[in-house]
């Protein structure tokens, strides 16, 4: 394998400034951890690219109204995206920010390369825009009043100026030769089709400058113009890729880890990153990201989220009210990645009070309590080869390491939750059903065991496989287990605990020293409020 096989570069979008964080952003980067954390625990490098996008008029007017400059706004406001990802136990490698004086020069590199290809040149312009979009609209795509479907209570403005346009028309063939020929390009499949018919339908040239707007690059061929804002932030993507101290050139930009393996982006900026990006990057000569993913939007309580409907979920509160982990898991656990989504309190609370309060966390407390009543706290004498392949735990534990390992490559997340989850339910059923107190009883000390080192295995197991979304909680039962692993170490972990030992069954051994029983996810009571 050569080395751009063993790593993995990932991508959440470049989250506008404009306002503070909202559940949505929180949503891709908590799924872009999760998969770059199982990344690394299949011993992968992974680079995972966060950060957030600047310029343009939606930022130059916020800032107005605020009474400020636009760079110190958006000094101010990238430092709630930065504080939020440390809040949510985010591992990003890099933080771009379209502001950072040297993703300048990469887009000017990169202008430049589209304009000695002739792929660029000066027309007029004359559209709806929607300055919340950041994007040109059909006038069939609006509503009545001549407002955006996308922010019903803001009306599109009517342009017609000078721009410099890309020649996107000239790559039709070439896009629909890419998606015929990689049909994972774009998951899931109905976002496929969704733009192969957009394009099918027949592809306009883009402007990708802007008049009048002094918030952005300047054009390299005509400093009267800045650079369109979403020409601009595609492009930080590359820039994340340098080393910190490298100089910013296309060249050292690709030098290792493009091209991307994985852009995550929701619904709506589906056509920048599947239509615009490639072809962008076709008439640069550059190599095409392998895979663009596309999540659904989340609603709370059945609505649609919107200041105005006074109806936002608070990143922040939440996960200092539940925890990092319980947050990533709610979201994670409960909605297929890909598929619109909601939140709902109660459901949120009564979740992760079955989930990891009971039939995990009482799981362990209790089995680690008979541990030390029926087995003097120590993990019992038991090989793996004295466990029959049909034990009912064994039988789930030896196929699981590689379903879960399928469900996450494919950002499954919801599924490698649930398979995980169906081994802690049947540990819990199993001991129901040995009853291992009647046993002791009964003076079967070699059946006690078997059924307690077995229900250890498989939460040892289980915590190992859940560790991308629940690292805290993880590194807590692997602690309790008399592990010293704390999944939040990347080269602890990847030493000690390897993909191809950890996931398969039968880890667990009598050497292990186990920790003092204590909960690891306090039952949320629920509250008036609630
Ligand atoms: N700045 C652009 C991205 C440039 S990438 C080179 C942008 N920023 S954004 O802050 O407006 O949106 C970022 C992401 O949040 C998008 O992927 C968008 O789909 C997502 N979400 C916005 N509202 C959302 C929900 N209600 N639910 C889930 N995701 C949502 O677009």
């Amino acid at each position: 394998m050569n080395k751009k096989e063993l790593s993995f570069a990932l991508t959440t979008p470049l989250y506008y400034v404009n306002d503070l964080p909202h559940i949505g952003s929180a949503y891709t980067t908590m799924a872009a951890d999760v998969l770059a954390r199982f990344e690394r625990l299949l011993g992968h490098s992974v680079l995972l690219v966060t950060g957030t996008d600047e310029h343009g008029q939606k930022i130059q007017r916020t800032a107005e109204s605020k009474g400020l400059a636009p760079q110190s706004f958006c000094d101010e406001m990238s430092v709630g995206f930065v504080s939020l990802w440390e809040l949510l136990n985010v591992q990003y490698d890099r933080f771009i920010r379209t502001t950072d004086h040297r993703h300048e020069a990469i887009v000017k590199e990169f202008f430049q390369r589209l304009w000695n290809t002739g792929d660029i040149y000066l027309g007029q312009q004359k559209g709806w825009y929607c300055v919340s979009c950041e994007e040109f609209k059909e006038e069939r795509e609006l509503l009545d009043e001549h407002r955006c479907p996308l922010h019903p209570n803001k009306q599109v403005e009517w342009r017609d100026e000078e721009n410099y346009f890309f020649r996107l028309s000239k790559y039709q063939s070439q896009l629909q030769a890419l998606y015929e020929s990689k049909p994972d390009f774009i998951q899931p499949s109905s976002r496929r089709n969704e733009v192969k018919s957009f394009v099918n339908s027949g592809l306009q040239d883009f402007s990708i400058s802007r008049v009048n707007l002094e918030w952005g690059i300047p054009l390299p061929v005509d400093p009267k113009h800045t650079i369109y804002v979403w020409f601009d932030a595609l492009l930080g993507y590359v820039t994340a890729l340098l080393e910190p101290d490298q100089e910013p050139t296309l060249e050292n930009a690709i030098a290792k880890w493009f091209p991307i393996n994985l852009h995550l982006i929701g619904k709506d900026i589906l056509r920048f990153h599947t239509v615009y990006w490639p072809a962008m990057l076709i008439s640069a000569g550059l190599p095409l990201p392998e895979r663009v993913f596309v999540h659904g939007f989340l609603t709370k309580d059945g609505q649609k989220m919107g200041k105005s409907l006074g109806n936002t979920l608070d990143p922040i509160s939440l996960i200092k009210c539940y925890g990092a982990d319980a947050v990533r898991y709610y979201f994670l656990k409960e909605i297929e990645f890909g598929k619109d989504g909601d939140f709902n309190k109660s459901r949120f609370i009564e979740k992760l009070n079955a989930d990891l309060a009971n039939d995990l966390g009482n799981l362990l407390n209790r089995t680690l309590n008979m541990v030390k009543k029926y087995c003097g706290g120590n993990v019992p004498q038991i090989t793996n080869d004295n466990i029959p392949f049909d034990h009912p735990l064994k039988g789930i534990g030896l196929r699981l390491g590689e379903q879960v390992k399928n469900a996450y490559e494919t950002l499954a997340f919801n599924q490698a939750c649930e398979n995980i989850l169906s081994l802690v339910q049947a540990c819990n059923k199993f001991i129901d059903d040995q009853a291992p107190w009647s046993l002791y009883k009964q003076g079967r000390q070699e059946a006690v065991e078997l059924v307690l080192y077995t229900v250890l295995e498989s939460v040892r197991l289980a915590a190992y496989l859940l560790s991308p979304v629940i690292p805290d909680i993880s590194s807590d039962i692997y602690q309790q287990l008399g592990f010293g692993i704390n999944f939040n170490d990347q080269i602890q972990t990847s030493a000690n605990a390897p993909f191809e030992i950890h996931s398969c069954w039968g880890v667990l051994s009598s050497q292990q020293k186990l920790g003092a029983p204590h909960p690891i996810f306090k039952r949320i009571e629920i509250s008036e409020n609630d």
